[in-house]
């Protein structure tokens, strides 16, 4: 069984606001998409690293991102799409996988994942199909309706899902067949798998694995890199 990481890194950054797009952006002494890349490059469970990136950003990417920085274990750098979900079903489609290989799906802009846990995350996958990093909610979460609270939740049961997501390859693969079919669209990889009926099994992410969204995302990441809070 071979283990694929597929980096979806093909979006804009709008909200970011940033010139180019955010993946490129430094992050002490590299690009945030390089520090990604090479934490999980490092991880000995990790077979190959596929990049998705805007498709006139390919050769970008190889210069300044994989060869720059030595990244080998990147096998390819795909064409991502208009939606993350179109990207990540293109890097399926180009990954190469076999059915029963784990596919890790992570986003290009979280570079402090927990690494202890990536092996545990991709063993929970190969046996139950698929397993996603969470941490449980802190806040309370309210629904609300045209500006009025509809029902507050039991935090109890809330959880707030992270990346790496990870999945037997025949279990994503057919959960994107079928979302493209009828046009479900998810916001994270694992909402298609338990859309389709599959289970989803839960490994304890970091709170340090937050998603740079914003600018204010991009200014915590560089202190707690500075402060030497975080692994680089
Ligand atoms: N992504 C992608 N293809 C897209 C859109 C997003 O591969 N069509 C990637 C982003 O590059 C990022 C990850 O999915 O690594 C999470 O998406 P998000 O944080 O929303 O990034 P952007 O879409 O770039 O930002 P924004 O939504 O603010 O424009
Ligand atoms: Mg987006």
């Amino acid at each position: 069984m071979a283990v694929h990481a597929l980096i979806p890194a093909a979006g804009s950054g709008r909200r970011m606001g940033a010139d180019g797009n955010k993946q490129y952006l430094e992050l002490g002494d590299r690009p945030i998409l390089a520090r990604t890349l090479a934490r999980l490059a490092a991880l000995t469970c990790i077979d190959a690293l596929h990049v998705i990136v805007p498709d006139d950003e390919r050769s970008f990417c190889r210069d300044q991102v994989v060869d720059r920085f030595g990244l080998t274990k990147v096998r390819s750098i795909v064409a991502g799409g208009v939606e993350r979900q179109d990207s990540v079903r293109n890097g399926l489609a180009a990954c190469g996988a076999a059915d029963d290989d784990v596919i890790l799906i992570h986003d290009g802009v979280r570079p402090f994942f927990p690494t202890a846990q990536i092996a545990v995350l991709a063993a929970a996958a190969a046996v139950e199909g698929a397993a996603v990093l969470a941490i449980p909610a802190q806040d309370t979460i309210k629904e609300v309706v045209a500006g009025r609270v509809v029902r507050t939740l039991e935090r109890g049961r809330l959880w707030q899902v992270q990346t790496p997501q990870a999945f037997r390859f025949a279990v994503i693969d057919e959960a994107h067949r079928r979302a493209l079919a009828v046009g479900f669209a998810g916001t994270d990889d694992a909402a298609l798998v338990e859309w389709h009926g599959g289970p989803v099994a839960i490994v304890p992410g970091s709170p340090f694995n937050f998603k740079l969204t914003t600018p204010a995302d991009l200014a915590l990441a560089r202190a707690l890199l500075a402060a030497g809070l975080v692994e680089g």
